[in-house]
């Protein structure tokens, strides 16, 4: 039986990690978060009770919330925060969903610790496309800071430059390493059945690191990402950006009388920028393994492989052929950029109070503060947004960090959306640059749909050249989070059958914070069933 009302307290509890206690923000007093089980079709509600100290909102990263973007949760983009006292009911529609997804707080940099995975099951009489698993297990990665996170983000906001980097990559909350202050260390202990499968569900919760995994000795088949089943692929590590989610068997096959590490750390393209590079482990155990006295460690992709991390992504195909648009009505050609000015003193004004700037299209992102994009078009609420989101600028990168045209060097700051007709095949193609200390990955996440990526490759994506040629629109991947290369570019497709305002950002949250971010406005079809869902009651106010 499951059930269909959660209640989710926010509020501050205090946890010790790394020889340091400090207050965290919670649900439930638990990190991570509760796991949520639903099926297919399901709607639960969700009371959202606001005891803490700081403003939250709660996302449902992964579900595409048709025609609701009112419970969809991005800060002043579909709602006003919940303030400290106040309580909001989530109306979360699970429709096209099978397998992980896994909810976040949308409000600052609050889901650092508010997070937590959502398991879908298949509706009853729907087999799953793999043999079923004897055990489920939940694998949540994240990032800890000693220090306050309301403090890391007031300290990069004000003086600029990269956020301190986190003091220890989790597993399930686990830093894994023994500190001086502890007996025994902190780590994520997994016990096993021989001949048993394990269905792991992982996410990766991290803030600002794309990661690699992988366990000793045994391989893992992946089974499904970002809530859609793929094809079962044999992988002896994966790589796991900032909310994505994947599903994956272990077979617990080998020497029981052996102990096993498993182990993650950041796959980090551009070693300019300083990062989080220690490696992290967990423990795997036989249940007769007591006295196991010999163990192994896995061997994980050096921090720079890039080959490694996007032979991952691209091994990734949909389960299903023959879903993809082959026509599109649209394409939207886009560049994500980090714009380091050089400007003297600290004197530069970045979005949101910070100090450097990322874009999309040369627009860095500013999220309004005082009422949300969704109320502001439902209620026609003027001078909150515009609607010119820019064409491509006419650019071909030479990726060498210098000698970039000029005007890409100071982006407008502006809150601009894109309109898309009901209905529309779109296809958007998402330029990486160099701009900014020479170019990253940027894990980019799409509200509202999920969608294919039909493309992939290094360097520019040359619009005189057709390189649709080289697309797979017969198996690609399923996803929300797609990671776009360093100097490279990725092609997404996806029908705008879901009318509302849905964000579209970097899940590195700095880049986020800079305005690397895009909102998209599907409008209403003609339909009754094409059109937005009335607000709720309870809708937190906006001041
Ligand atoms: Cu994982 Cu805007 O979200
Ligand atoms: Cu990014």
């Amino acid at each position: 039986c499951i059930a269909h009302r959660y209640t989710f307290t926010v509020k501050e509890v205090p946890y010790n990690k790394l020889c340091s206690t400090k207050k965290i923000l919670t649900v439930n007093g638990q990190f991570p978060g509760p796991v949520l089980k639903v099926y297919k079709g399901d709607t639960i509600y969700v009371n959202v009770r606001n005891r803490a100290s700081e403003n939250i909102t709660m996302h449902w990263h992964g579900v595409e919330q048709p025609r609701n973007p009112w419970s969809d949760g991005p800060e002043y983009i579909t709602q006003c925060p919940i303030r400290p006292g106040s309580d909001f009911m989530y109306e979360v529609i699970f429709s096209i969903e099978d397998t992980t997804v896994w909810w976040h707080a949308h409000s600052s940099w609050t889901r650092a610790t508010v997070h937590g995975l959502i398991f879908v099951y298949p509706q009853s009489g729907t087999p799953l496309p793999f043999s079923k698993p004897d055990h489920e297990v939940p694998l949540v990665f994240g990032e800890w800071w000693k220090e306050d996170v309301r403090e890391v983000v007031e300290q990069f906001t004000r003086t600029g430059g990269d956020p301190n980097v986190s003091d220890a990559l989790t597993i399930n909350g686990h830093p894994g390493f023994l500190y001086p202050c502890s007996i025994s260390a902190d780590t994520f202990d997994l016990t096993v059945e021989k001949g048993k499968t394990y269905r792991i569900r992982m996410v990766n919760a991290a803030m600002n690191l794309i990661l690699f995994f992988s366990i000793a000795k045994h391989s893992l088949t992946v089974v499904a990402a970002d809530g859609h089943y793929t094809k079962p692929l044999n992988a002896s590590y994966i790589t796991i950006s900032p909310g994505q989610t994947l599903d994956a068997l272990l077979h617990a096959d080998q020497n029981p009388n052996h102990t096993y590490y498993m182990a993650a750390r950041a796959y980090h393209s551009n070693p300019v920028i300083r990062f989080n590079n220690s490696t992290t482990i967990g423990i795997l155990r036989y249940i007769s393994s007591s006295n196991a006295t010999t163990s192994s460690y896995p061997n994980l992709p050096n921090y720079n492989d890039t080959s490694a991390a996007f032979g991952f992504f691209t091994s990734i195909k949909s389960l299903y052929s023959g879903k993809v648009s082959v026509k599109i009505s649209r394409r939207i050609i886009s560049t994500v950029s980090i714009n380091l000015l050089t400007c003297p003193n600290n004197s530069c004004q970045g979005p949101n109070g910070s100090r450097l700037l990322a874009s999309m299209n040369n627009i860095s992102f500013v999220t309004p503060s005082h009422v949300d994009i969704l109320r502001a078009y439902y209620l026609h609420i003027k001078g909150v947004y515009g609607t010119r989101f820019p064409a491509f600028p006419p650019v071909v990168f030479n990726f060498t960090g210098e000698d970039q045209p000029l005007f890409l060097l100071t982006p407008r700051l502006a809150t601009e959306v894109k309109l898309i007709k009901y209905g529309e095949a779109v296809e958007m193609v998402i330029q990486g640059t160099s701009l900014g200390g020479g170019g990253i990955d940027h894990p980019m996440h799409l509200h509202g749909f999920s969608f294919y990526i039909v493309g992939f490759g290094f360097g520019n994506f040359n619009v005189s050249q057709d390189l649709s040629s080289s697309y797979n629109l017969k198996d690609p991947p399923y996803r929300n989070t797609a990671t776009v290369p360093r100097n490279g570019w990725i092609a997404i497709r996806f029908i705008a059958k879901n009318p509302g305002v849905w964000f579209m950002h970097c899940h590195f949250e700095r880049h986020l914070t800079w305005g690397m971010n895009v909102v998209f406005i599907v409008k209403n079809g003609r339909g009754l069933n094409q059109q937005m869902l009335p607000p709720p009651p309870d809708l937190p106010p906006c001041y």
